[in-house]
């Protein structure tokens, strides 16, 4: 089962309840014009509302084993949402799923999402039992081109017209990362030893 709260070395990720309302859309308008650039379902018009929707679909879709979001949270100030990072199925039957992740603009470039999408891996590979984790990015967006450089993802080709943000079609690249490749530098704790 997947775990409702994952710690890092810096951060915990946990899901989502309703007292997360205000300080994620606190996070999200303060962050409007980095993530209207690459996320569709951000706006400038982004209010309580749709953080709490937001809120509300996070915890139907966990219930049902569809989707996994966590709030980003520095436990030094656990009341200041970080961001965003979630992974999901994509293919029950080829064992595939896919992370996403987003952090708030004043706090990018500290290694966050990095940090976290590693500890959403190990998940993948070690508690979910998938075979491959993929990364869709947005053609020239480096910032999170080098999220999947650092993790060791492979480029596997461009995805065409794939997303619909800001009313253009926006090519993507498609960013594949394997169990055993991972396991080579990140060995499985819960492997049998020997
Ligand atoms: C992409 C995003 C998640 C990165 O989060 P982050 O916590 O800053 O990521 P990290 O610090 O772990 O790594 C970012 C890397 O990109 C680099 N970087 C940041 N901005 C950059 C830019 N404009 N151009 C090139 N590189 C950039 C950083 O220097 C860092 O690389 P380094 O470790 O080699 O120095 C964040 O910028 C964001 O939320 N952007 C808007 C939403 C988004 O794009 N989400 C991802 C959709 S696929």
């Amino acid at each position: 089962m997947v775990p409702a709260r994952i710690t890092t070395d810096r951060f915990v990720l946990r899901r989502f309840n309703r007292r997360d309302v205000d300080s994620l859309a606190e996070a999200v308008r303060a962050s409007i014009p980095e993530l209207s650039r690459w996320l569709p379902w951000a706006h400038p018009g982004y209010r309580r509302e749709d953080a709490a929707s937001f809120v509300r679909e996070s915890n139907q879709a966990w219930r049902e084993g569809r989707a996994y979001d966590f709030t980003i949270r520095d436990p030094r100030d656990p009341g200041r949402h970080l961001g965003n990072a979630s992974i999901w199925h994509t293919s029950r039957i080829a064992r595939s799923g896919e992370i996403g992740y987003w952090v708030r603009s004043d706090e990018t470039s500290r290694g966050i999402a990095t940090e976290v999408t590693a500890a959403l891996i190990d998940v993948a590979f070690d508690t979910m039992g998938l075979h491959k984790v993929v990364l869709r990015i947005a053609v020239g967006n480096r910032a999170s081109e080098r999220i999947a450089e650092k993790l060791g993802f492979h480029r596997d080709g461009v995805l065409r017209e794939e997303l619909l943000i800001g009313g253009r079609w926006v090519d993507h690249t498609l960013y594949s990362l394997l169990a055993h490749e991972w396991r080579v530098v990140h060995p499985s704790t819960t492997d049998p030893v020997g």
